[in-house]
């Protein structure tokens, strides 16, 4: 049984007020809170445990080394991959793509070679293919949403032509929250002989991932989205593309031998995890992680669509707000304008003096928003701790902002 009051005094930062209101936290799709476990674990590595990993035999090395790489196989628990040598940590899924950018593709695509996108992406993955169009002539192809905000898992196959060497795709826009079929679009990849990432920055936070039902090639999560701290992260890659990537950042670690002349690199997956990790912020995101594991993620999932169907619902009802995207595989994201033309600043600002949090603005994803014809829009994301009372809570903010501003 899901029982989100549970959870939510799990969470210390929801009892606070904010302008004098219950804090009401509807950006978790930037980022979400923190429960005390993780806080407890953090300074718990800072105040007992910590020294740096893999480098020192004495007690605190080893228990530090202990518990961060434990966390490998919690990630992997928490993706169903059987091996966590398939997991490299990272800070976040935008080290993850650009690793995969610079050390999977740059060494391998020619000029005039194509990467499908969808037109939903972010822009972290975006950017780094950016880099391979401007540095070596990689061509992005783009695979358009329809007016709901889907999109066709057959687009993106038939997208995919003789020159395409990667799709890479998003699992669940951060805009409209649109859910995309990832694990079709991978088998029809596949049958065409073409790699697929996965950018699961915002669907890994509201929904069991299972790698091997997607089948992909390499799997992006962030762990500050993940309930876990800023600065960590992960990425699945397979055996067969992580064989196939040059080293990443080059230092301390990531070598089996150094000379004056010569460099060895250490096995994967330290070879792409130079320097001093994020020790502290990775313990904390497993951390984390075992704590969505123990909630089960089946039961977030389930949370989390009566709150989208309660949300969906009534701002639908509100017939001035106009929703990008109604996808019937929408996540609990609602990303909306306002008519008569109230800037999503002021919305945003307005619903701040009620203690409810949102973003405002472009999100991170240009391409999809002028696809949509918005300069900017209000996001509301939802997290496994929101209640329907902050939907009401959020409804009547609109109310009022429509009563200044329509
Ligand atoms: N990617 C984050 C968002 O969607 C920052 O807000």
């Amino acid at each position: 049984m899901f029982d989100v009051n549970a959870v939510r005094n799990d969470f210390p930062i929801l009892s606070r007020k904010v302008n004098g209101k219950p804090l009401v936290y509807l950006d978790n799709g930037a980022s979400a809170q923190k429960p005390k476990v993780v806080i407890d674990a953090m300074t718990e590595a800072y105040s007992n445990e910590y020294a740096n990993v893999h480098r020192g035999l004495h007690y605190l090395s080893t228990v530090a080394t202990e518990k961060y790489e434990g966390v490998r196989g919690t990630i992997a628990r928490f993706l169903n991959v059987p091996d966590p040598d398939n997991i490299v940590f990272t800070t976040g899924s935008t080290e993850a793509i650009n690793m995969v950018s610079y050390a999977w593709a740059a060494p391998r695509l020619q000029a005039g070679d194509e990467i499908v996108l969808s037109i939903a992406e972010h822009h972290a993955n975006i950017v780094p293919w950016h880099f391979l169009r401007e540095r070596q002539g990689v061509v992005l192809k783009w695979v358009e949403c329809d007016e709901n905000g889907d999109i066709d898992p057959q687009a993106v196959i038939d997208a995919i032509g003789a020159r395409t060497k990667l799709v890479a795709i998003t699992h669940m826009s951060n805009v409209t929250g649109t859910v995309l079929d990832v694990a079709a679009i991978t088998r029809g990849a596949h049958a065409k002989g073409v790699p697929v990432l996965v950018d699961g920055s915002q669907a890994a936070v509201h929904m069991p991932v299972d790698i091997p039902a997607i089948g992909c090639d390499f799997y992006a999560i962030t762990g500050h989205k993940l309930y876990g701290p800023t600065g960590s992260g992960a990425i699945y890659i397979s055996a067969e593309r992580m064989a196939e990537m040059r080293p990443f950042l080059g230092g301390g670690d990531m070598i089996d031998v150094v000379t004056r002349d010569t460099v060895t690199y250490a096995k994967p997956p330290l070879r792409f995890e130079a320097g001093t990790p994020g020790i502290v912020q990775q313990i904390g995101f497993g951390v984390a992680l075992e704590y969505l594991m123990s909630l089960g993620m089946e039961n977030i999932a389930k949370h989390e669509q009566a709150l989208r169907d309660a949300a969906q619902e009534r701002l639908r009802g509100l017939n001035w707000l106009s929703i990008q995207g109604n996808s019937a595989t929408k996540g609990a994201i609602f990303s909306f304008t306002m008519a008569g033309g109230a800037h999503p600043h002021d919305i945003s600002t307005v619903l701040d003096q009620r203690g409810i949090a949102v973003r405002a603005g472009t999100h991170c994803a240009l391409p999809l928003m002028q696809h949509l014809g918005v300069g900017a829009t209000c996001r509301a994301s939802f997290a496994m701790y929101n209640t329907v009372e902050e939907v009401d809570a959020l409804i009547s903010g609109l109310e009022l902002c429509h009563e200044l501003f329509g």
